[in-house]
């Protein structure tokens, strides 16, 4: 059977497996009021249903010429490239900057992988950790964009390795892999996030209500049309991966800095209608080394994996700040 009949075809037979059924419900309906006509009409039909039922399963069973994955079908049908495979086998070169405590330096250990068309970084690395190198460490957990661990440098770029294709990024056959700048470094490609976390608790980086009982009789829910909502929504989406830091050049020569990520936590949370912190989250970044430290590269925002855009939400954040300076919203001496 061709793929592309597929979805017709399964309409068809799960069509005449509920029709039969249906048939004889009407056809015992019909013979018990007594409509002898109607009857033999639903009876008559049953023959045909039947028919196609017999011959549609016995297409399933022994009809297929080839079984071809879901995620295949939909690429075909959308007209998409749809890779069978056939470059599995393929074989990169990780170049692993690694550091090696015992010389005091980086040095740069290769290992030779297989790769299909849809490995990522990451998957590769793991399999150079199990075939060539068990000592490599990485950080990861959930392989799928989501947990912001897995962040290193590739080619040059701060990245998610489970979301960074291993074939697409390999030049000349070579992929160069090295950790992140901007964090400690624990041991090869991880890095420590505690200073990190650090910066994101100093800004509280929750919504604030001065009704602290609210969380437990909440009396009303808060209404927000769509305009209020994609104030802040855009910038909730972060999933704490550190690649805005790493790109950031201020992050990289001024450990004072705040750093784009908590930043930009607190412009989510001042944009947010329901927080009631008002200018006091402002006072807390009119500093050097809050806002008004960022000198707009907007590194952070092309590095970050979700779209967060933390260069804007700082530009906002400085906005904010001048406009409740003018309106003498700011404490004296703020
Ligand atoms: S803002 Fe983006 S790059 Fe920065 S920590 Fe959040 S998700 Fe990662
Ligand atoms: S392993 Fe979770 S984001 Fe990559």
């Amino acid at each position: 059977m061709k793929s592309e009949h597929a979805s017709n075809y399964i309409f068809l037979l799960y069509g005449s497996i509920a029709g039969i059924p249906l048939l004889m419900i009407l056809y015992v309906i019909f013979r018990l009021i007594g409509n002898g006509a109607a009857a033999f009409a639903a009876e008559a039909l049953l023959v045909p249903a039947f028919f196609v039922f017999g011959i549609l399963s016995f297409i399933e069973i022994f009809g297929h010429e080839e079984s071809v994955p879901a995620a295949s079908l939909l690429l075909k049908a959308e007209g998409a490239q749809y890779h069978e495979g056939t470059d599995s086998g393929k074989s990169v070169y990780l170049n692993v900057k690694k550091f090696n405590p015992a010389k005091g330096q980086f040095e740069r250990f290769s290992y030779k992988v297989k790769i299909t068309r849809f490995t990522s970084v990451l998957d590769a690395l793991l399999t150079a950790k199990a075939k060539h190198d068990n000592t490599l460490s990485i950080r990861y957990s959930c392989r799928m964009g989501t947990c912001g661990s897995c962040g290193m440098v590739v080619n040059g770029k701060p990245v998610l390795a489970c979301q960074t294709n291993a074939l697409d990024s390999s030049k000349d056959g070579a992929v160069e892999i090295g950790p992140m700048q901007a964090h400690p470094l624990l041991k090869d490609l991880a890095t420590n996030f505690d200073e990190f976390f650090e910066e994101h608790k100093s800004v509280d980086s929750t919504l604030y209500r001065r009704n602290r009982n609210e969380k437990y009789k909440a009396r009303k829910v808060f209404d927000m049309d769509r305009e209020e909502m994609e104030k802040f929504l855009p910038y909730s989406y972060c999933i704490m991966c550190g690649l805005c830091q790493d790109a950031c050049p201020v992050s990289n020569s001024n450990g004072n800095f705040l750093g784009p990520q908590a930043l930009a936590q607190v412009y989510r949370y001042h944009a947010d209608k329901r927080d009631q912190k008002g200018t006091e989250r402002l006072e807390e970044v009119d500093s050097l080394s809050g806002a008004w430290g960022c000198e707009f590269a907007g590194a952070c925002s092309k590095a970050c994996p979700k779209g967060v855009d933390p260069a804007s939400a700082i530009q906002l954040l400085k906005s904010e700040i001048m406009k409740a300076k003018m309106a003498g919203k700011f404490k004296e001496g703020a």
